[in-house]
């Protein structure tokens, strides 16, 4: 893409109505807008990075061996009477009515219509085990929407169900999704660690929630920080072993870390001082086991081995995707602006034209841009009439992982410059090798 014919706009002041730094560098660098209150639009290079997290995480629900399905925004209401949260919502279900009085609601979650469409089609445990996800919009009428898309009022989340034939089957589940969440957070470059939650108005028995530590979190976090050093990195996960997936839940879940709802002082003094840490964390996910209860409630059942029938045992799976957004940034950027990790990054590498209208260092930009594009990269030219700061203030800002720089001085010498956001450190290297080096850190070589 070259800037000129892109749709960013970048804005020079602050936001005043922006708390916190991933709200306020989301409107100043043009990835969204607000339509209402808790509600976005999601502009062109706010959307790229949305599509890249959620295709992260439907890569990995699909690697889980889970099956993508889609269901819509809106609800009848009769579902949610049969499993009785209608009434017992409350005010966050924004609630409708069609033209004809009938009552719907846009979904703020899915469990009762996911268990409508289970009982209508399964009624066997030979058909089990199933999990079933979406991506979806959902909307919940929030008190304090704030923080931008963090606590939006419409966001963006996967959520996930599992069916199982009995409840050694759906811990398995769901150790499974929390091996896959695991897996996708670091593919985002975050660390998100799972706490020991509790289950508020869902119900249920087993939760964990995943946590970024960050200072605008609005969870109290409390945890051993060994848990900080684990990492599943490049080891192979076979998802049909359970066991695999055990050794890996329990390494996880065996240092200490729980949010304040589940804190547990005298089991955390246990934990050597030192190791001791408590901070504030942003929830971007969370599994639940909860066994019977909409299946019991909607009648959801399926004959087992012995030929009884008997209720399906679920659980539900959240990943906030439009919320990680938000999270992703709280977790890496600095006073100049966003640094993308280089897995949800919306372009691979921006490429700053030192000397715009320059034959020379135009010809030269127009061939790294081509040779990044024939090799399946997707770049940002900016070839604006601006002066070299504000060239790389707007990078700074929007926070693209590498930049090359090209100028008359440079190519004099057969070199153009590459530059880590990261890192700030910077290398001098012929034209073709940056786009090497570039095609070589995504993998595309
Ligand atoms: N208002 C919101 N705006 C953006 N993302 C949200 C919002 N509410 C929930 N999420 C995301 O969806 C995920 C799954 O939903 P879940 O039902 O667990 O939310 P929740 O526990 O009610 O969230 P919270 O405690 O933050 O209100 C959450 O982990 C979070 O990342
Ligand atoms: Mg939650």
């Amino acid at each position: 893409m070259r800037l000129t014919r892109y749709f960013l706009p970048v804005l020079k002041e602050t936001p005043a109505e922006a708390q916190i730094v991933s709200h306020r560098y989301m409107l100043r660098a043009g990835l969204i807008k607000q339509a209402a209150v808790g509600i976005y639009s999601w502009l062109p290079l706010g959307l790229k990075v949305l599509r890249n997290i959620e295709r992260i995480v439907d890569e990995e629900q699909q690697k889980a061996g889970h099956i993508p399905l889609l269901m819509p925004t809106l609800q009848s209401a009769d579902l949610w009477r049969e499993s009785g949260r209608y009434e017992a919502y409350g005010e966050e279900m924004l609630r409708i009515k069609d033209r004809h009085g009938r009552d719907l609601l846009y979904g703020p979650t899915n469990e009762e219509m996911i268990t409508d469409i289970f009982r209508s089609f399964v009624s066997s445990y030979r058909d089990l085990p199933k999990t079933l996800y979406h991506i979806q919009w959902k909307f919940r009428d929030e008190m304090r929407p704030r923080f931008g898309v963090m606590r939006g009022r419409e966001f963006l989340m996967k959520d996930g169900y599992n069916f199982d034939v009995d409840r050694d089957a759906a811990l398995e589940a769901y150790d499974r999704h929390m091996v896959s969440y695991l897996r996708t957070f670091e593919r985002m470059g975050l660390k998100a660690i799972p706490m020991r939650a509790d289950s508020g108005p869902i119900g249920g028995e087993n939760t964990h929630e995943f946590l970024v530590l960050a200072e605008t979190g609005e969870s109290e976090v409390f945890y051993d920080s060994e848990i900080l050093d684990l990492e599943l990195s490049d080891r192979m996960v076979n998802y049909e072993d359970p066991d695999q997936l055990k050794e890996i839940v329990s390494e996880w879940t065996t240092p200490y870390a729980r949010t304040d709802e589940t804190h547990d002082p005298a089991l955390f003094d246990k934990v050597p001082e030192e190791r001791r840490r408590s901070s504030r964390g942003i929830e971007v996910g969370q599994i639940f086991y909860f066994g019977t209860k909409y299946s019991e409630a909607l009648g959801a059942t399926v004959t087992n081995a012995d030929g009884q029938r008997v209720p399906v045992e679920m659980g539900s799976h959240g990943i906030g995707v439009s919320r990680l957004v938000g999270a992703i940034i709280e977790a890496s950027h600095d006073e100049k602006g966003i640094i993308w990790p280089e897995g949800v990054t919306p372009f691979h590498v921006g490429i700053v034209n030192l000397r715009q209208g320059d034959a020379e260092t135009d010809a030269a930009c127009a061939g790294i841009y081509a040779g990044l594009r024939t090799l399946g990269l997707d770049p940002l030219y900016d070839d604006r009439n601006e002066r070299a700061g504000a060239k790389f203030a707007t990078m700074d800002l929007i926070g693209l992982p590498w930049r090359i720089t090209v100028g008359p001085k440079g190519l004099k010498n057969g070199v153009v410059e590459l530059v880590s956001r990261r890192t700030g450190e910077s290398e001098e290297l012929p034209p073709e090798q940056a786009v090497e080096k570039i095609a070589r850190i995504y993998a595309y070589l």
